[in-house]
C-alpha cells in the first residue's frame, strides 16, 4: 500500500515500479518509475489517472483503500498512454458506476486502446476552461496537445490551487516515502532525473509547453501533480523557470559536452587532450561521454542543458560510428537547437564522418558550427595540437565571461566629435521577465552574421531592461520609424521600468510567439531574439543574439538618430532660451545639469545616458 496524504481531501494512490530496466522500453531507469493517481475525496470522489498495467493490482488496492466504502463517481483521463490508462478498463470493472470525464481525443484514443469498454453513458466530454464541481472543489479542464500526446490535458483544482500537470513537470525516480520534492535534495539526482525526462519524453514540443506555460501563468498554482515522480508544493518559481528554459530550447548553463566514439582509443585520446586544454582556460562545466557506454538519453539531457557540444568520431563502414549516428539522428529527432558546435572527424584511409555528422545537425535550427573542425588520420599527428588547442580557444572564449578592456585615449588622440559621425537607428527592446513586461529605448542594434542571423545590441547597465534580458535570455526589437513621435521615447526612455509600468496604456502593442511585447505603431519590423552571448563592456552590457522570429511591419523608413535631433524632439522655445540656465543639456532627453563642471562619471537621471552625450549650454 503506497497512500500518502496531500492535503485533507487529496490522496496520493500511485504506485512505484522498480523492476523495470527500461521506460518505454528505451530509457534506462535505475532509480525506477513512479505512475502517479490522485484521489480527491469530496461530496463526490474524483480519480485523476491510472497506471501502469504490471501494477494494476497494487493500484486497485490502493483505491480501493483511500475510498473507504465510498463509490467512485468520476475518473478523469488526462493522458491516454498507456502508462497512465492501461488500468482503466481494470478499474471499470471494479467501479462500473465511475463517469470518464476525458476530452473528445481522448475518446478516440480510448475506443483504440479499449475496443471492449462500454462508452455509452458513462462519458463525460470536456473542452477548453471546462469546469467540473464535485462539492468544495471545482476543477478546470485545461487542453495541452503534444504535452507529450495530442489529447493530452491537465487539471486545475481552483478551490485548492493544485495543477494536475500529466507528464509535465515529471521525473523518473520511483516514489521512496518522501512524496515532496521540498522533501528530497534535488540536486542528489533527482533534478537531473526530471531534465532527462522532459528532454527526452516532451522535448520535442518546446512550443507547446510555453503554449502550455502561458496558460499556467494565468493559475494560482500552489502545488503541481505530475504523473511521474514528486509532487511540487514550494519553490514552484524553480521547476517552472526550468520548463521555461528547457522548452525555449535555451542552455541552462555555460558548459561543454564531449560526445565521442572511439574504437581504438586514438579518438578517445584525443578528447581527453581537448578536455585538459579546456580546463586549462579555464572551462569548468566538461561532461564527457563515450557513446559506446552511455545511454544517448543522458547524452541528450546534458546537450540541453549545456551550452556548447562537441563531437568526435570515428569512420566507420564509410560513415559515422553507429552510436554516434544514433544519438545525432535522436537529438535532431528531439528539435534539439541554439547551441555552438564543434566536430573531430577520424579516419585511417578516408575520414567522413565530421561532414556527416554536420549534415545531420549543424543545420538545426540556431545552430552555430565553429570552423575549427579537426581531421585525425588514424590519430593526433605532431602539431595538430595546435589545431585542438585553437578549437579549445574558440569554445572557452563562448564560455568564460569577457569584460572588454578600454584603451586608454587622450584628449589629443580622440577628437569626441569624430563619435559623432557614427550612424545609429532607434529602437524600442522589450523583453519579459517573472511576468513583469519592460522595455527602454536603445540605438545599437547591429547584424552581426547573416547564417545564422545573429545581431548584437549595446544595453546600458543602468536600465532594468538589462537586467531582465540577462535574466530571460530573449528579447524583442521593435525598429522605429521617422513617424515616432516624441511621446515614446517619454513613455520607454525618460522613465524607469522600476517604478511604472511602460506599456501601461500602450495600445498598440501585440504578442511575438516568444511571449513578449512588440510595437505594431511606429515601427517597420520586429525581431525575436534569444541570448547566446554576453560581454561586459563596462557602463554598457553587449547581448549578441540569435534572432529566431521577425516580421516586417510596415514600409515607412526607419528613424535614425540624426533625424530624431532634427524632426522629432522638441526644441526649446524662444523664451525658455532667454532663461535658459547656465551648465550641460542632455543630447538624449533635454535634461539640464546646472553647474559649471560635469563630473565624467555623471549619468542622466532620465534617460540614464553618460556624461559624454551631454553638452555645455552656451
Ligand atoms: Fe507518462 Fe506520456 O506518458
Amino acid at each position: 500500500m503506497s497512500i500518502r496524504r496531500i492535503t485533507d481531501d487529496l490522496l496520493y494512490v500511485g504506485v512505484s515500479e522498480r523492476r523495470l530496466a527500461l521506460f518505454e522500453n528505451v530509457y534506462p531507469i535505475p532509480a525506477g518509475v513512479s505512475y502517479n493517481s490522485y484521489l480527491l475525496l469530496d461530496q463526490q470522489t474524483v480519480l485523476l489517472d491510472t497506471v501502469d498495467r504490471r501494477l494494476s493490482d497494487c493500484f486497485y488496492d490502493n483505491v480501493k483503500e483511500a475510498l473507504g466504502g465510498r463509490k467512485l463517481d468520476f475518473v478523469v483521463v488526462q493522458h491516454m498512454e498507456p502508462d497512465h490508462c492501461a488500468s482503466l478498463a481494470g478499474l471499470l470493472l471494479r467501479w462500473p458506476e465511475a463517469i470518464i470525464v476525458c476530452n473528445k481525443k481522448t475518446v478516440v484514443m480510448m475506443k483504440q486502446f479499449f475496443p471492449e469498454l462500454k462508452q455509452e453513458g458513462r462519458l463525460y466530454v470536456v473542452g477548453e476552461g471546462d469546469v467540473l464541481s464535485v462539492g468544495k472543489h471545482t476543477l478546470t479542464f485545461v487542453m495541452a496537445p503534444m504535452v507529450h500526446w495530442p489529447e493530452v490535458m491537465v487539471t486545475f483544482d481552483s478551490t485548492d490551487g493544485t495543477l494536475f500537470s500529466a507528464d509535465g513537470f515529471g521525473g523518473f525516480g520511483a516514489i521512496n516515502g518522501n512524496l515532496f520534492a521540498d522533501q528530497v535534495d534535488l540536486t542528489a539526482g533527482y533534478m537531473d532525473e526530471m531534465r532527462r525526462y522532459y528532454t527526452n519524453i516532451v522535448g520535442k514540443y518546446g512550443t507547446q509547453v510555453q503554449a502550455l506555460l502561458k496558460k499556467a501563468a494565468a493559475l494560482p498554482i500552489k502545488r503541481i501533480c505530475p504523473l511521474h515522480g514528486l509532487v511540487w508544493r514550494e519553490d514552484l518559481d524553480q521547476i517552472l523557470g526550468k520548463y521555461d528554459l528547457w522548452s525555449r530550447y535555451i542552455p541552462e548553463e555555460k558548459g561543454v559536452v564531449i560526445a565521442y566514439a572511439s574504437v581504438y582509443g586514438n579518438t578517445e585520446q584525443t578528447v581527453n587532450l581537448l578536455a585538459g586544454y579546456l580546463a586549462d582556460a579555464g572551462v569548468r562545466n566538461i561532461k564527457m561521454y563515450d557513446v559506446s557506454a552511455t545511454h544517448p538519453s543522458y547524452i541528450l539531457a546534458d546537450a540541453f542543458r549545456y551550452s556548447h557540444v562537441v563531437f568526435a568520431s570515428t569512420t566507420y563502414n564509410a560513415g559515422i560510428f553507429v552510436n554516434m549516428e544514433n544519438l545525432l539522428h535522436d537529438l535532431a529527432a528531439h528539435n534539439w537547437q541554439g547551441r555552438t558546435l564543434a566536430f573531430i572527424e577520424n579516419g585511417t584511409w578516408a575520414p567522413t564522418s565530421g561532414k556527416l555528422m554536420r549534415d545531420i545537425v549543424g543545420g538545426l535550427k540556431g545552430m552555430t558550427v565553429l570552423d575549427e573542425t579537426l581531421t585525425l588520420k588514424s590519430s593526433l599527428a605532431p602539431g595538430q595540437e595546435e589545431q585542438l588547442q585553437v578549437m579549445a580557444t574558440a569554445i572557452a572564449s563562448g564560455i568564460l565571461p569577457t569584460s572588454a578592456q578600454p584603451v586608454e585615449t587622450t584628449a589629443s588622440t580622440l577628437d569626441p566629435s569624430a563619435m559623432f559621425k557614427l550612424s545609429y537607428g532607434l529602437f524600442l527592446l522589450s523583453t519579459k521577465e517573472k511576468g513583469k513586461d519592460n522595455g527602454c529605448i536603445i540605438n545599437t542594434v547591429t547584424q552581426l552574421t547573416s547564417k545564422p542571423q545573429q545581431v548584437a545590441i549595446a544595453v546600458n547597465k543602468a536600465n532594468l531592461t538589462h537586467d531582465m534580458v540577462k535574466a530571460a535570455g530573449i528579447f524583442n526589437v521593435s525598429v522605429l520609424t521617422e513617424r515616432v513621435p516624441f511621446e515614446v521615447f517619454k513613455q520607454f526612455g525618460f522613465q524607469s521600468g522600476r517604478d511604472t509600468d511602460k506599456f501601461e496604456g500602450v495600445n498598440s502593442v501585440a504578442r511575438s510567439e516568444n511571449g513578449l511585447l512588440y510595437l505594431t505603431e511606429y515601427t517597420n519590423a520586429y525581431l525575436s531574439c534569444q541570448v547566446v552571448s554576453t560581454i561586459d563592456c563596462g557602463t554598457h552590457t553587449l547581448f549578441i543574439a540569435q534572432v529566431t522570429a521577425g516580421a516586417v511591419l510596415s514600409s515607412d523608413p526607419s528613424v535614425t538618430y540624426a533625424y530624431y535631433f532634427a524632426h522629432i524632439k522638441p526644441r526649446p522655445r524662444p523664451a525658455q532660451e532667454k532663461e535658459k540656465k547656465k551648465g550641460y543639456v542632455c543630447k538624449i532627453c533635454g535634461y539640464v545639469y546646472e553647474g559649471e563642471t560635469l563630473p565624467d562619471d555623471f549619468v542622466c537621471p532620465l534617460c540614464k545616458h553618460g556624461a559624454e552625450d551631454f553638452e555645455k549650454i552656451e
